[in-house]
């Protein structure tokens, strides 16, 4: 049932602090150690490794992008993402040494599905992170970490997508330690700060009215654009998914340094661009590409963590969004965006959890 709530995307929206809590919490003990007990990789096995593919669609593949900068940042190890549905056609160098990190809210995606066919025949490990227990990705996996964020009904992706982020979070982590890459005292500090995230994310939810006034100034743009770097591009990735499938706007997203390389051609009088700026290393380059689309005409957006000087001469709208280590925001950041979709597929009058063409779980190739 929708509890209350006039959709399920609204009510999975809602529903993710405590879905955060139910993935991260529990796999903490009381001295700050993760309990990964579903993963069976050692200092040994862990040696063996030397690149790693994170293969999925859609949301999941979105999830995966912030997966490879948490991964190669604090374990050190060689990412690569790969769309699931590409992944047979391209050239793999994959054998034993290399880990597949599989990604599905459903484990039943038939490209995802097809990818661990391949990898399997090639003697790779096999790690997958999803929703559903027991589901087909799960069954043929050396290693699962269940998402633990409950039925996710709705076809735009929410819940699944931040405890996807969970997942990778606490995978790096848990590499990084096991590879030596971070001391004992920094594993814990770092623990320290996941344990904030699902509080912070409660936080976030009072975003909600300031996304319900945007969506009302965009819901008759033709096109809108997510700008960031980093991090933040990732972001915006995943919030110009789900702007484009449930309010049918065409939205793509950029990383802010490519627009002078093409794209910002696209910009035209009150085209909305939502600008994503939580690194701090990467704030003062992001600013200045925000300046250049509003000196064209953008109606600018900027979803942020920090306090940005003068960000009025910047911005027509900021949504501030509470402060966490700098390479857990995304899991904050993703808020407004889907927020922001919500309520243009609203107010356009959409069928907001089933939206046109599309399927909850995509079982053919
Ligand atoms: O069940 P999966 O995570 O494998 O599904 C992958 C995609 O089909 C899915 O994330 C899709 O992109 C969502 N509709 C996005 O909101």
């Amino acid at each position: 049932t929708k509890a209350g709530y006039p959709h399920f995307m609204l009510k999975e929206i809602n529903e993710q602090p405590q879905a955060i809590s139910d993935t991260l919490l529990r796999r903490i003990d009381k001295n700050n150690n993760l309990i990964l007990d579903d993963i069976r990789l050692d200092e040994d096995e862990i040696q063996k490794i030397k690149d790693i593919y994170i293969v999925a669609c859609g949301t999941a593949y979105n999830a995966g992008l912030i997966g490879k900068y948490i991964i190669e940042n604090l374990a050190n190890l060689r990412v690569r993402v790969d769309i699931a549905s590409e992944f047979r056609y391209n050239k793999q160098f994959i054998n034993e040494n290399t880990l597949v990190i599989l990604v599905s809210q459903s484990g039943e995606t038939a490209d995802t599905l097809a990818a661990q066919k391949l990898a399997k025949t090639k003697g790779c490990r096999i790690l997958s992170i999803t929703n559903v227990v027991g589901s087909s990705v799960a069954r043929n996996s050396d290693d699962v970490f269940y998402t633990l964020a409950g039925p996710e009904i709705a076809v735009a992706s929410t819940k699944a997508y931040t405890t996807m982020l969970v997942a990778f979070y606490m995978i790096g982590v848990e590499l990084a330690k096991l590879k030596q890459e971070i001391s004992i005292e920094d594993y814990h500090n770092i623990v320290e700060k996941l344990k904030k995230l699902p509080q912070k994310v409660k936080e976030t939810l009072s975003v909600e009215k300031k996304c319900i006034e945007i969506a009302e100034k965009i819901k008759n743009s033709k096109s809108a654009f997510y700008i960031g770097r980093g991090l933040d591009d990732s972001v915006g990735k995943e919030g110009a998914l789900k702007l484009k499938e449930i309010s049918y706007i065409y939205t793509e997203s950029f990383a802010a340094g490519e627009l002078k390389h093409g794209t910002i051609a696209l910009i035209e009088k009150d085209t909305p661009v939502i600008a994503v700026v939580t690194q701090d290393k990467l704030l003062d380059k992001t600013m200045s590409n925000i300046q250049e689309v509003k000196a064209r005409g953008a109606y600018t957006i900027i979803i942020t963590d920090k306090h940005i000087e003068d960000v009025k001469n910047y911005a027509d709208d900021v949504i501030q969004i509470p402060e966490v280590y700098d390479m857990f925001s995304s899991i904050l950041a993703v808020i407004p965006a889907q927020f922001i979709a919500y309520y243009t597929s609203i107010k356009k009058g959409n069928d907001v959890d089933k939206p046109r063409n599309l399927a909850k779980s995509v079982t053919v190739e």
